[in-house]
């Protein structure tokens, strides 16, 4: 049984398929049709709710998500809000009534979407008030396309909806909600959720006991990968263990040496922690998706995922993190650079999990410069990314890192450009040696983002760019590179990220 509260009300829903998306739940079995489906995929943001989770101090804190990709099941103990749960009667939520005001919308069909993700940024803005700038609006509205309307006037929404008398929907006054909706987040360990077949653990001795009577069964954490098999290769997923309730998957634990994260920290938490140890890879996160996915994905999920095109796994190579793989026999720790095998095949054992992903400190002369490469700025895959990492010692490079996305079967490090770089000044002549490794030691694949040329020119280039940026940083070390003379001046800010 799946109970959890829908704008206000309890709701109890009984006998649901281990693959129901919570947009169908809505749609089919709740008749609440205002959530629309687009591309099933987590692509447009046309099925965007809200879902409030109790905080540390018992107040619901909400955030986007994509129903269509959201498992029915992890809806379990929260406060589900959709656009039908807004308006108060005739009157209208502030993010609605702007939205109108502004001519936001023709067809409408993106507009529930687009009006639940205003929702959760009004929500954000009561709770942490903070400019609305450029960089916060593309955050909050990134997930979201619309194909006729244009974005001014959604933007336009956006900016003013602040200044709307506020109009809190009906269920806000019920004080009782937070508390209620907490009630539900009862520790049931080892409850089947579902027939048996959605089993969502609280503990880690329980998950090792699941995977041990179930070695097969699949398991999920955000779903925003997992739930693709379904919606897109219409697999069924009849049993699944969710891992996201797990309280060890969830603690983030610091060491002298660096990071223990927890495999089921979701990304929307992973970012703030990132930010002053790895400014490059803080960045590269809200690169990373939309908000909708970061606030369910996690980093357990896209290391497992073992995409070729997935974004952490690079910047993870580039820093020798580690991970510790646990299940029914124990657990064992294995660097990340055995872990993957081949296209989509990794050394987990049928009955392990991710338990932790390490992320060692980078040391106090490291540098760190990660690139994306993609079609769109927002909510897009990448087609290569580099992560690069290396110190300059007396004027040579060491600890040279590169990795690359996109690049091969699996994400991976490039040990023969590595080694041109070694001991070398970084220079014309260094790089040269090592962007002529890269295109013989990469065999990158061809597919809609991009072509291998493409990808092979593209790394290649990105290799020169750090030449760039090295000599910005440390004056040229070379003579192509004049820093006082402004035709060829390289400049920190033209190569920040
Ligand atoms: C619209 C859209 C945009 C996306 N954009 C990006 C992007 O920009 N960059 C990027 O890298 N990815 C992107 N992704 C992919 C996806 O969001 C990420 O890979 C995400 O980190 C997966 O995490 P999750 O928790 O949702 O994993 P899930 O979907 O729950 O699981 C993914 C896989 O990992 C397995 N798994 C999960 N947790 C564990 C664990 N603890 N131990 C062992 N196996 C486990 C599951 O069984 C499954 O096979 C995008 C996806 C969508 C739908
Ligand atoms: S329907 Fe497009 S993101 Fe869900
Ligand atoms: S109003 Fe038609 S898609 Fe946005």
């Amino acid at each position: 049984m799946i109970d959890f509260y829908l704008n206000g009300r309890r709701q109890r829903c009984q006998d649901v398929t281990a693959d129901t998306s919570l947009l169908e739940l809505l749609r089919t079995r709740l008749d609440q049709t205002g959530t629309k489906e687009g591309c099933a995929s987590g692509d447009c943001g046309a099925c965007t709710v809200a879902i409030g989770e109790p905080d540390a101090d018992g107040k619901l804190v909400y955030h986007n998500a994509n129903a269509c990709i959201t498992p029915a099941h992890q809806l379990d103990g929260c406060h589900l809000v959709t656009v039908e749960g807004l308006a108060a009667g005739e009157r209208l939520h502030p993010a609605q009534a702007a939205m109108v005001d502004c001519h936001a919308s023709q067809c409408g069909f993106c507009t529930p979407g687009i009006v639940m993700s205003l929702f959760t940024l009004y929500e954000n803005q009561r709770r942490q008030p903070a400019p609305l700038t450029q960089d916060r609006l593309e955050e909050a509205l990134g997930g979201n396309l619309c194909r006729c309307t244009g974005y001014r006037p959604i933007r336009d929404a956006a900016l003013a909806m602040g200044d709307y008398p506020a109009a809190d929907p009906e269920w806000a006054e019920d004080a009782q909600l937070a508390g209620n909706v907490a009630w539900l987040r009862r520790p049931r360990n080892g409850e089947p959720a579902a027939g048996g077949h959605y089993v969502a653990p609280q503990d880690l001795a329980a998950l090792r006991a699941l995977k041990a009577r179930r070695p097969g069964a699949r398991l999920v954490a955000g779903g925003t990968d997992l739930w693709l098999e379904t919606t897109q290769q219409l697999k069924a997923l009849d049993d699944l263990i969710d891992v996201r309730q797990v309280a060890e998957l969830n603690v983030i634990e610091e060491t002298t040496e660096g990071w223990w994260i927890g495999a089921a920290v979701t990304l929307v938490r992973l970012i703030p922690l990132l930010a002053a140890p790895y400014p490059a890879f803080a960045h590269l996160m809200h690169r990373f998706a939309s908000s909708q996915i970061r606030n369910r994905a996690t980093l357990g999920g896209n290391v497992a995922n073992a995409s070729p095109i997935g974004d952490t796994p690079p910047v993870l190579l580039a820093l020798d993190a580690r991970l510790r793989l646990d299940g029914p026999r124990g657990a064992r720790e294995l660097p990340l650079a055995d872990f993957f095998l081949d296209y989509k095949r990794t050394a987990l054992a049928e009955d392990e999990f991710i338990a932790a992903i390490f992320l060692p400190r980078l040391a106090a002369e490291a540098n760190l410069k990660v690139w994306k490469l993609s079609k769109r700025r927002e909510d897009d895959i990448s087609a290569v990314l580099a992560a690069f990492a290396w110190r300059l010692d007396d004027g040579v490079m060491r600890d040279v890192h590169l990795a690359f996305g996109g690049m091969a079967a699996i994400p991976r490090r490039a040990p023969v450009a590595e080694a041109a770089l070694e001991g070398r000044a970084p220079d014309a002549a260094a790089f040269a040696e090592a962007r002529a490794a890269l295109a013989g030691e990469l065999t990158p694949m061809s597919d809609v983002r991009g072509s291998a040329d493409y990808r092979r020119l593209a790394a290649g280039n990105l290799l020169e760019r750090l030449r760039l940026m090295i000599a910005a940083e440390h004056g040229p070390a070379d003579d192509d590179v004049d820093n006082n003379n402004p035709a060829t001046k390289v400049t920190l800010d033209a190569y920040a990220h």
